[in-house]
């Protein structure tokens, strides 16, 4: 046990801190900029791999070529984007979210 502090030892240790904590706060500063950096997107996009080099990702089919059934993903995760490879049930086991594909189908006659 070493007693109370001095004047001298609290001096030193108020000292610490006003070094210590610009420190601190400029290193989580400096993680969350540069994770920000290496992610290379925003939180809000939701597109992370289909066509990153276009400006905008746009499909368009006509309606008599779709046939019976067309199942097209919502989710942005298919590796056969823009149609649903069932990639929304792992992003939705990861996430908690609850997206799933859009299904157009011809009425039966
Ligand atoms: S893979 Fe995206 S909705 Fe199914």
């Amino acid at each position: 046990f070493s007693g109370p502090a001095t004047s001298d030892e609290h001096q030193s240790q108020c000292n610490q801190l006003t070094v210590l904590v610009p420190v601190v706060v400029a290193a989580a500063l400096g993680g969350f900029l540069v994770s920000r950096y290496f992610t290379g997107r925003k939180k809000s996009q939701v597109n992370n791999c289909v066509c990153k080099d276009s400006a905008k990702v746009v499909h368009s089919f006509d309606i008599e070529d779709i046939g019976t059934k067309a199942v097209y993903c919502r989710c942005w995760r298919s590796k056969k984007f823009p149609y649903c490879d069932g990639s929304h049930t792992k992003h939705n086991e990861i996430t908690g979210d609850n997206v799933g594909p859009l299904i157009i189908k011809k009425k039966d006659a």
